[in-house]
């Protein structure tokens, strides 16, 4: 009789007091062992002992569609939640999808849940509110994803929201956006749609806290949810900057709040916060509104230009920063046994219509 016998998974505790060097050395040892079945997808935002060991880097958009171009058998995510969901919704069926610490989170898509997206589809349905259509941005669970696809809605991420906002209004009058109220705002003046056209839904609120008249108004409907990082920089610190610094370029993600973009000179995704900065020449100064682990490693790999974190505290995301270096060897010894920890799986349904959302994103871009 053939007896399978089923591995357990190392335990995480016996990497807690391995010096970095060991554990630097045994990740570069499980990678070349594992080869070609094994492909790591780093965001910009992780730490320096993290993304070193990444095959691929990118901001949300690349990756998604990195991990929809790979054929390894094991997506090992250096990023967080919702980024690993993604991957699992792209990849193929013999693809699995590993997120390091499931803890990860991030707490901008934690701030829409479905339950409260569906009651608030409702409430406007109820005020007769019907040609509205749902975009989600990518960071949001999967199955806020599956209800936008599965109502002709798509997924946007920081590098295309604008392209996705004018193909929404091709097909609708009004977006309802969700989870980031600084993004949608954002997006939206900078396709000329003035400020009183917009509206804030709060969802503790009844209809969002607004009049069935002002919801009939609005051309864009604002989940209120923000990003904890990007909501540090205020107009105050664009100010300071520019009078310590006078000439320097302000460079900030969209994730920030308008009062802020609106006195930047530059808003872009990491990626594009990357190449103005790469791209600019020797001697010119940037303070940069966005992720510090970003922010730094630019200032390091560009020694010939003043690069500078806009704001003066540490703008750092906490849950990134929880994939760290022991949990990456952790999952990758692992697999080197053939044991997968951390799978992220989103059930069939839900990839589904999250899949119809993040496909509508790629073709139209
Ligand atoms: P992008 O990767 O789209 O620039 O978004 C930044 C971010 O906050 C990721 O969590
Ligand atoms: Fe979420 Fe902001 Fe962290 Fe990105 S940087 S994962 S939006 S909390």
């Amino acid at each position: 009789m053939l007896v399978t016998l089923r591995r357990e998974a190392r335990p995480i505790e016996i990497y807690s007091n391995l010096s970095a060097e060991e554990i630097a050395e045994r990740i570069e040892r499980a990678r070349q062992q594992l080869g070609k079945r094994l492909v790591i997808l780093g965001h910009h935002y992780q730490r320096d002992d993290v993304i070193r060991h990444a095959d691929l880097r990118g901001d949300s958009f690349k990756l998604s569609a990195l991990a929809a171009e790979r054929s390894a058998d094991y997506i090992v995510f250096c990023g967080v939640h919702f980024m690993a969901e993604s991957a699992d919704i792209l990849s193929k069926p013999h693809q699995i999808a590993i997120l390091p610490d499931l803890a990860a989170g991030c707490s901008m898509a934690d701030m829409a849940s479905i339950d409260q997206v569906e009651v608030a589809w409702e409430e406007l349905e109820s005020i007769g509110i019907s040609s509205v259509m749902p975009i989600t941005y990518m960071n949001s669970t999967a199955a806020i994803k599956a209800f936008c696809g599965e109502r002709g809605g798509a997924v946007c991420t920081s590098s295309n929201a604008r392209g996705v906002f004018k193909w929404a209004f091709t097909q609708c009058e009004k977006i309802l956006f969700l989870p980031d109220e600084h993004l949608g705002r954002n997006t939206a003046y900078s396709l000329g749609i003035p400020l009183d056209e917009m509206i804030v839904w709060n969802p503790r609120l009844e209809l969002g806290g607004n009049s069935p008249d002002k919801l009939r108004q609005a051309k864009v409907i604002l989940w209120k949810g923000f990003c904890s990082v990007h909501a540090r920089f205020r107009p105050q610190h664009v100010d300071m900057m520019r009078k310590q610094h006078p000439g320097i370029n302000i460079l900030v993600h969209p994730e920030c709040c308008w009062e802020v973009v609106s006195k930047a000179d530059y808003v872009g995704s990491t990626e594009y916060i990357i190449k103005m900065v790469s791209q600019s020449a020797a001697g010119t100064a940037w303070a940069i509104g966005t992720e510090v682990n970003l922010v730094n490693r630019l200032k390091n790999e560009h020694p010939d230009k003043f690069v500078t974190l806009l704001a003066p505290d540490l703008c750092m995301c906490s849950t990134m920063f929880r994939i760290a270096p022991q949990n990456l060897l952790w999952a990758l010894e692992n697999l080197c046994e053939g044991v997968v920890v951390n799978q992220i799986s989103v059930a069939p349904e839900t990839a589904h219509w999250a899949r119809v959302a993040l496909n509508r994103m790629l073709s139209i871009n």
